[in-house]
């Protein structure tokens, strides 16, 4: 018997010692932690085990073989204890193990009926786990048991300590209760209940033992009560442990094959720089296997000329300091270059004392690559939106481009009549030529304007007027005003800064919202087009564009701006969502909503300074 379980707490022994050595050499914080509160439970649960063994050599130690009647009672007592524990140690059946219990606290009682209970804290109630001789309505009624109940389960619940009640027909504190009632309906008159206390002084539940008359317990029941109420309490907390213990091994198991099968490459590190543990993301990434990288300095996989980089994180981690999505670049075993996303935390030991750190990678080179190709092929996109556009403004372009020029013909014309008169006219030749020449360098300015807005290439950032860039817009526009029957209302602020900007881009913004605006309001009766400019605060400028068009179905309103989104027939659904990457490459941000009245307003703003991305 002993040395079953000198064996338990021998198991018990070598596995904490085993989960304290995990601990130690887990490099992630949570898995450590997992470790730590896993030896603790160990080393509980051996000290469970080693306690019944004291309750087993004292109850092994009562005299045998006595011949009084009391002496007779006395071991009869400390068999069943014996019995008892002897169960509790070869484990079973827990359903079995305490239907024994119940019996045996029964049966040293010399009581009618009996019913154990499991305190559960979180919900501050007794729970019923089994019961004897209880009428069923009764049963059904104690299933859970509250502080303010007026059984004396409830009343040892709050009080802490054991209740006795010889007679429940005299008991004050049952008076008018529904308790009462449920006693009677079990025909019981006397009812005691020990609380069960671990060792730790934690309720983990109750043991009551009940008569069918008056009763009191002599003192020696109810101090074998408390040696079986010990061995109770020492069960339920072991199972208590069992189960966490179970959970926190199968959390564990699940955490370190997350570990293992994560894609990211999951890597710890010592304070000096050397690897401590490397998963098998890290060997597919990197190309070294566990063995290879195990103990080596973490700059192999640092470039040369990136070292600083890895010392500066570790300063970082030594002040406790985590490091998140760092993007970076690391060197592959065959020599390549992988770009990764960096994340780097620190490992802290049970003192709390910073001894490492633990670095997730992810591989972004498919990432980086798949944002060059977006760029592209917005670039792209955005060079047809512009193709289209011009298509659309064919007519006013041509118009742009003809008014000076059919101006030249007319001048050149009246010139050739002054020069055929008999006296010609030098003065006024002159005149009309100096016109001419202004007419036909106005033209080409068109002809470069037209040109340089729907070029393909251009990056260039400059200092642009945006007064000027909206007027410029506005001129290519005014025949489709004109033919629709627009009324164009403008507010420019004449204080306006210049912004740094790609001025072909922010054209092509203002064209966008303004071609929209003409399409919303084809249908409607009253046309007005409010284009404003304004200084917002000191640092940006502010453009509205405003129509008395059909306005934007409230459900569609969060998807406007996505490409391809589009209610016209043929829309390509381009326009907002190049409008859209164009103000946010400028650091600025651009949005709608429904006028006051009807329509729509779009506006956007732009950091003065809007020469770097996000600036
Ligand atoms: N001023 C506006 N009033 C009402 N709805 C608008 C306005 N501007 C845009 N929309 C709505 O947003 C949608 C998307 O506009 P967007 O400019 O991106 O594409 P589109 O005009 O349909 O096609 P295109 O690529 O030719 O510009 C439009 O189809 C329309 O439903
Ligand atoms: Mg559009």
């Amino acid at each position: 018997m002993f040395e079953r379980l000198i064996e338990q707490v021998r198991a018990c022994y070598e596995n904490a010692a085993d989960a304290k050595q995990k601990a130690e050499a887990a490099a992630d914080p949570a898995a450590k932690t997992s470790f730590l509160d896993m030896e603790e439970r160990w080393l509980a649960l051996a000290h469970s085990y080693a306690s019944l063994g004291s309750v087993e050599r004292l109850s092994a130690a009562m005299p045998d073989g006595l011949s009084k009647p009391q002496e007779r009672a006395r071991a009869n007592d400390s068999l069943r204890l014996q019995e008892v524990s002897t169960s509790l140690i070869q484990e079973g059946n827990l359903a079995a193990l305490y239907d024994r219990l119940l019996d045996a606290a029964i049966a040293l009682m010399s009581a009618d009926m009996g019913s154990m209970q499991t305190f559960h804290p979180e919900q501050g109630e007794l729970l019923l786990l089994a019961c004897r001789g209880f009428h069923p309505e009764s049963a059904a009624f104690w299933e859970r048991v509250h502080l303010d109940s007026a059984s004396t389960c409830g009343v040892a619940l709050s009080t802490g300590g054991r209740v006795m009640v010889p007679d429940i027909e005299a008991c004050d504190f049952m008076v008018g209760t529904a308790d009462l009632d449920a006693y009677r309906r079990s025909n019981i008159r006397a009812v005691q209940s020990t609380p069960l206390v671990s060792r730790s002084g934690r309720l983990l539940g109750m043991i009551s033992t009940h008569w069918r008359e008056p009763h009191q317990p002599t003192e020696r029941a109810l101090r074998s009560l408390d040696i079986l109420a010990r061995q109770a309490a020492d069960l339920i907390e072991r199972t208590q442990i069992e189960a966490a213990l179970g959970e926190s091994e199968e959390g564990l198991r699940r955490f370190a094959s997350i570990v293992e099968s994560s894609d990211d490459a999951i890597i710890g590190k010592s304070l000096d720089g050397m690897i401590t543990s490397w998963n098998k993301g890290a060997e597919r990434l990197f190309g070294y296997t566990a063995e290879e990288a195990i103990g080596k300095p973490v700059t192999i996989l640092v470039p040369p000329d990136r070292h600083n980089e890895e010392r500066m994180i570790l300063e970082r981690i030594e002040r406790g300091a985590r490091i998140e999505h760092y993007e970076t670049v690391r060197e592959h075993k065959d020599g390549s270059s992988i770009l990764i996303s960096l994340t780097v935390s620190p490992i802290k030991n049970s003192e709390g004392k910073i001894v490492g750190a633990s670095k997730i990678a992810r591989d972004i080179t498919e990432r980086k690559l798949a944002e060059a190709r977006e760029k592209v092929l917005m670039a792209e996109l955005t060079y047809m939106n512009r193709v289209a556009t011009a298509g659309e403004l064919t007519a006013s372009i041509a118009h742009e481009v003809n008014q000076p020029l059919t101006g030249i013909a007319t001048k050149a014309s009246a010139a050739r009549r002054w020069l055929a008169a008999e006296k010609p006219d030098m003065d006024r030749v002159r005149d009309v030529l100096d016109q001419i020449e202004t007419a036909s360098y106005l033209a080409s300015a068109v002809i470069t304007n037209v040109k340089s807005m729907f070029s393909k290439e251009n990056h260039d950032k400059a200092e642009v007027d945006i007064n000027k860039l909206i007027s410029t817009v506005m001129n290519l526009v005014s025949v489709d005003l004109r033919k629709h029957r627009i009324e164009l209302k403008m507010e420019l602020d004449d204080q306006l800064p210049p912004v740094l900007a790609n001025h072909v881009q922010l054209q092509q913004v203002i064209l966008n919202l303004v071609m929209n605006a003409i399409d919303a309001m084809r249908s409607v009766q009253s046309r007005v087009l409010s284009v404003k400019s304004s200084l917002n605060g000191r640092n940006s400028v502010h453009v509205s564009i405003e129509d008395t068009g059909i306005g934007i179905d409230p459900t569609n309103i969060d998807r406007i701006f996505e490409r391809l989104f589009t209610t016209k027939r043929n829309g390509m659904g381009m326009g907002l969502s190049i409008c859209h990457s164009i103000i946010e490459n400028h650091g600025g941000r651009i949005w709608a909503s429904p006028a006051v009245g009807r329509g729509s307003i779009f506006q956007f703003e732009l950091p003065i300074n809007a020469g770097e991305p996000g600036a």
